[in-house]
């Protein structure tokens, strides 16, 4: 039996996983400024990429992805810092409150967490997270195009944008730069299938900016 809050009830509840992670998302991170309004926008964009999961897992895969696009920076807020790495942070609260299994092991996983975990010395945090569910999933995959192609105040952005952005935050000898030889094409290559799953939808082989949907899809490469 999943551990449950007065105020966020059961989150494994068919058609309740969206509200009560926008609903935990907004109690940690609403006065955080940027990091909210790069979360809103995180949110957004998952939406947009449902239709690139619903064929392969159904309705399901849709709310799963929307869900842990709410909470995949929750990690950041103050109650939640234990191990200072903010995927695992915020999945291992995710988990002693008994939030689903597959949104849990995206927030750990997400944005390719397992490149900088391994490159800080923190590679066996991620150990008890599921990789397939995590990181190599069509939902994964989306959650690295919506986090991805939103900027850290909200905006979009190109992936190549993105991640020069941060490493330039980060600095040249920070964690994410001695990985970015691995994580940056392997985060190109999952926003890349994203958006030839939602291109495919339209018709097209792949995205570009002519099939462009509401002005928000982005070539990766
Ligand atoms: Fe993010």
């Amino acid at each position: 039996m999943p551990r449950t809050t007065p105020l966020l009830g059961d989150a494994s509840r068919p058609g309740e996983l969206v509200g009560r992670a926008r609903l935990l998302s907004a109690l940690l991170l609403s006065s955080s400024g940027d990091r909210w309004q790069h979360t809103r926008s995180v949110a957004r964009r998952a939406r947009e990429a449902v239709p690139a999961v619903t064929p392969t897992g159904g309705q399901r895969a849709g709310e799963v992805l929307v869900a842990a696009a709410w909470l995949h920076d929750i990690g950041y807020a103050a109650p939640l810092v234990d191990h200072g790495f903010h995927p695992v942070d915020g999945a291992q609260h995710l988990r002693s409150t008994g939030w689903p299994e597959e949104v849990v092991a995206l927030v750990a996983h997400h944005s390719g967490a397992r490149f900088t975990a391994a490159e800080s010395g923190l590679g066996h945090l991620l150990d008890g997270y599921d990789a397939d569910l995590g990181h190599r999933s069509p939902v994964a995959q989306a959650l690295v195009w919506a986090d991805q192609t939103t900027g850290p105040a909200g905006e979009l952005v190109r992936v190549e944008e993105r991640t020069a952005e941060v490493l330039r935050r980060h600095g040249p000898d920070s964690a994410q730069a001695r990985c970015a030889a691995e994580r940056v094409p392997a985060l190109l290559h999952d926003a890349a299938a994203t958006e030839a799953r939602l291109a495919h939808l339209v018709g097209r082989e792949r995205c570009s900016p002519a099939c462009a949907h509401e002005g928000v899809w982005y070539l990766t490469a």
